[in-house]
């Protein structure tokens, strides 16, 4: 098999989903990314060498680089993850979202069209997308793939624009598509601008925790290594024309996740638990902040057999090890563009 992952080097899932380089080494692997400022070649260093695995600098916004890159793999599956994923960024700097996401995910569409030309017989075209393109919930009820779309920043309509458009290829061209919807991601590798690895940065290096709001609200948390087994199970056995929603069925606080960080380092960096605490800082609220997420995972597990495996305490714990373990690649991603954002987006260095 041919797979196509785009977003390889900075997306979380899909750094996690190459690591198959290893274990499917009859089938041929090729990663596009951009290399924007959260992707870091470093993250795949284990995998860069392998006889089946190769990297393509391409930016989805560049059509022409897209259509010739897909119609000289000629891939059997693509599994498109990349896409500018930060909410706090997509307010700052919208247009950019539109780029990468809703053109680089048309061009990729239509790259694939032209590359299978109407032989689907084994193909796949898999987009990995966001839960947050169905808004926000109250205290109760959870997202399910029935539900109208309702996205309430630039990032989450970019991602729902995304979605109509797979969808749209579907139903005209008939191309043989699928959707995912997945609640927050976390486990290694991951960019620390996101909650958790940014907290767990932090509160290592004795810097301030910035919570927004209250810290009431609610996310879904989701083990990196389950939703890149939901991703495969939904690219073999899934339907075509269908959405899965992804969830981890670990709904917290956003304050119980700082508070569960600060205990996993305080165990690990034998540090007291209260000095950490006291870092924490209540700052202004995100604008438009959705409330709470949370995903009926009905259709993936009845279906398709899929179920998280992972409990937030575990992959909590772990994560937080691999990150005290890995300063140098933290190092590595930390200099020049993201300290910039750091500084623009808290208004001060020290949360860097
Ligand atoms: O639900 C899936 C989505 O999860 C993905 O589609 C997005 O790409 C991903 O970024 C994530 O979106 P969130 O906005 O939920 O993730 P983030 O890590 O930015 O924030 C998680 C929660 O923590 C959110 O309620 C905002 C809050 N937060 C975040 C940061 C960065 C803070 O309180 N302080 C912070 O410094």
């Amino acid at each position: 098999m041919r797979i196509l992952v785009t977003g390889g080097c900075g997306f979380i899932g899909a750094n996690f989903l190459l690591k198959k380089v290893q274990q499917f080494s009859d089938s041929q692997f090729l990663n596009l990314d951009a290399l924007t400022y959260a992707g870091n070649p470093l993250s795949l260093r284990d995998i860069e060498s392998a006889p089946n695995y190769q990297f393509a600098h391409v930016d989805l916004a560049d059509y022409e680089s897209v259509r010739q890159i897909v119609s000289e793999f000629k891939p059997d599956v693509i599994v498109h993850f990349a896409a500018e994923t930060h909410v706090d960024r997509s307010l700052k700097s919208p247009l950019s979202f539109l780029r990468s996401n809703v053109d680089g995910t048309t061009h990729l569409l239509e790259a694939a069209r032209e590359c299978w030309d109407g032989n689907y017989a084994g193909k796949v075209f898999m987009h990995v997308s966001t839960d947050e393109v169905y808004g926000e919930l109250g205290h109760t009820g959870k997202f399910h793939e029935e539900l109208p779309y309702r996205p309430s920043s630039p990032y989450s309509a970019s991602k729902a624009a995304s979605d109509h458009m797979v969808n749209a290829w579907f139903k005209s061209f008939g191309l043989p598509t699928k959707i995912t919807n997945c609640s927050n991601n976390y486990g290694p590798l991951q960019f620390p601008e996101k909650l958790i690895p940014l907290m767990i940065r932090n509160a290592s290096t004795g810097k301030p925790l910035p919570v927004y709001g209250d810290g009431s609200n609610v996310r879904d948390w989701l083990y990196v290594g389950d939703h890149v087994e939901a991703i495969w199970q939904v690219m073999e056995k899934g339907k075509l024309g269908e959405t899965y929603c992804i969830g981890g069925e670990s709904e917290r606080t956003n304050l119980d996740v700082v508070k569960a960080i600060c205990r996993s380092v305080s165990e690990l960096m034998n540090q007291p638990m209260e000095s950490l605490e006291r870092l924490i800082t209540f700052v202004t609220d995100r604008p438009g902040h959705d409330f709470r997420y949370a995903i009926d995972t009905s259709k993936i597990k009845s279906e398709l057999g899929w179920q998280p495996t992972v409990t937030f305490e575990e992959g909590l714990h772990q994560t937080v090890k691999w990150y005290l373990e890995n300063p140098g690649w933290i190092d590595s991603v930390t200099s020049g563009e993201y300290l910039r954002w750091v500084e623009e987006h808290y208004g001060a260095t020290e949360h860097a």
